[in-house]
């Protein structure tokens, strides 16, 4: 049985001492937060910090470092992270080789004798899908545990926005701002294929910002005839290039996502990526017109944070110290709207904010003549048959 924490109840009037982490993987905007969370802690409540190093994996090996004011100090603008971060290292399913073979071991009771031996009053988990699942279950065991939201895709559940989703936006529209010069010149079809995994935030937002002509996500499957249409249409009207975003998690009605290569030892194995090569060989067949494709891969990982994250990520970091000083565990840092609230991380856990079909993004692009891959007909079964499910589920979770 996994061992639980053997709590020792401090007088209120002691200080805390916090332990904060960075799990996951990493994106713009995990500094300014690990900078708030030090700089509240000490400046609001006297507490002590300590970092551990490679989210859970620094927690179950024991590796982690002090955190005064002087460590924190001038990291608000840098890129990734500087405890480091690991998207392999499940506590409960803990990947170890031996003879050249990985195995697998729950290794939390290690993490929970860590977490009492340091003396720790509570835990800042700073990560995505991945950490909060793993965060929730180690709440179970007694850890006292806040979490904050990260990642690029902007697929977790329960906030409005992530931190780190914005610089990959302004990266990715960045990006499709200078391929279409290229487009123009050459008179190409170009696809920009950008992160984002299941869900199809950061190429909407990207391929509207950056005024695209076809945006493919993993909401909607899309038909390759209704591209080419697009495409050619734009032709006849003497607009001889066109700019496709498309997210990696995109695929084909009736077809798969393609999986770029399987981490066994990542808690979500699959690593996706390289549908646009499949795209753009479909169109050079049915239109002859000549199709390239840049994927921009992990550049949207990486770089300076924006104003916008620099500050969502240091109002989550203060929130996150706050709710520790306020005893509050076992909560969710959340956008809602245009204030930074709470919500139980078990809410959260294990679910994944897709773009709905009636997202006001999808609507727009429809009125703006940017096809999605789809007819506007078929476009409407979807987004009927996805409402009828969402009353499904909801009906589902109001009798259990
Ligand atoms: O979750 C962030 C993300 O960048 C996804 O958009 C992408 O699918 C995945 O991580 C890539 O993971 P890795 O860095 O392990 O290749």
């Amino acid at each position: 049985m996994a061992r639980q924490v053997n709590k020792v109840d401090k007088p209120r009037e002691e200080s805390l001492k916090l332990g904060v982490l960075t799990g996951g993987g990493d994106c713009p905007g995990l500094n300014a937060v690990l900078r708030a969370v030090v700089k509240t802690a000490i400046n609001d409540f006297d507490m002590s910090i300590i970092g551990f190093r490679d989210g859970y994996e620094g927690m179950i090996l024991n590796n982690y470092i002090s955190l005064d004011k002087r460590a924190v100090s001038g990291i608000l603008t840098l890129g990734g992270t500087i405890l480091g971060t690991s998207n392999q290292a499940d506590p409960f399913n803990f990947p170890i080789l031996q003879k050249e073979e990985y195995i697998y071991l729950d290794r939390s009771s290690e993490l929970v004798a860590n977490y009492e031996r340091l003396g720790l009053d509570g835990l800042i988990a700073i990560g995505g899908d991945g950490t909060m699942a793993a965060s929730a279950r180690l709440c179970e065991l007694g850890i006292n545990i806040v979490g904050v939201p990260k990642t690029i895709d902007n697929d977790l559940f329960g906030t409005d926005q992530t931190f780190g989703f914005d610089s990959a936006l302004v990266t990715a529209t960045e990006a499709v701002d200078k391929i279409h010069t290229t487009a123009q010149s050459h008179h190409r079809v170009m696809i920009i294929e950008v992160m984002g995994r299941y869900a199809g935030w950061l190429a909407l937002t990207s391929g509207l910002a950056g005024g695209g002509d076809i945006i493919l996500i993993p909401e909607i499957p899309y038909d390759v005839a209704e591209v080419c249409d697009k495409i050619k249409e734009r032709n006849r009207q003497g607009k001889n290039f066109s700019i496709i975003i498309i997210g990696e998690g995109a695929k084909p009605e009736g077809g798969d996502m393609v999986v770029k290569r399987r981490i066994e030892t990542s808690p979500d194995a699959i690593r996706l990526g390289g549908i646009s090569h499949q795209l753009a060989a479909q169109i050079e067949g049915l239109t002859r017109l000549e199709t390239r494709v840049t994927i921009l891969g992990h550049l949207v990982r990486g770089g300076s944070p924006t104003a916008y994250d620099r500050l969502l990520g240091t109002r989550f970091g203060s929130e996150a110290v706050r709710l520790a000083a306020d005893n509050q565990f076992g909560r969710l840092v959340v956008l809602k709207g245009a204030d930074v609230k709470s919500i139980p991380m078990a809410d959260a856990a294990g679910k994944v904010r897709t773009v709905p079909l009636n997202s006001p993004y999808i609507a727009i692009a429809q009125s703006l003549g940017i096809s999605l891959g789809v007819s506007a007909e078929r476009l409407e079964e979807l987004a009927a048959s996805a409402a009828k499910e969402n009353v499904n589920r909801d009906a589902e979770e109001i009798s259990s």
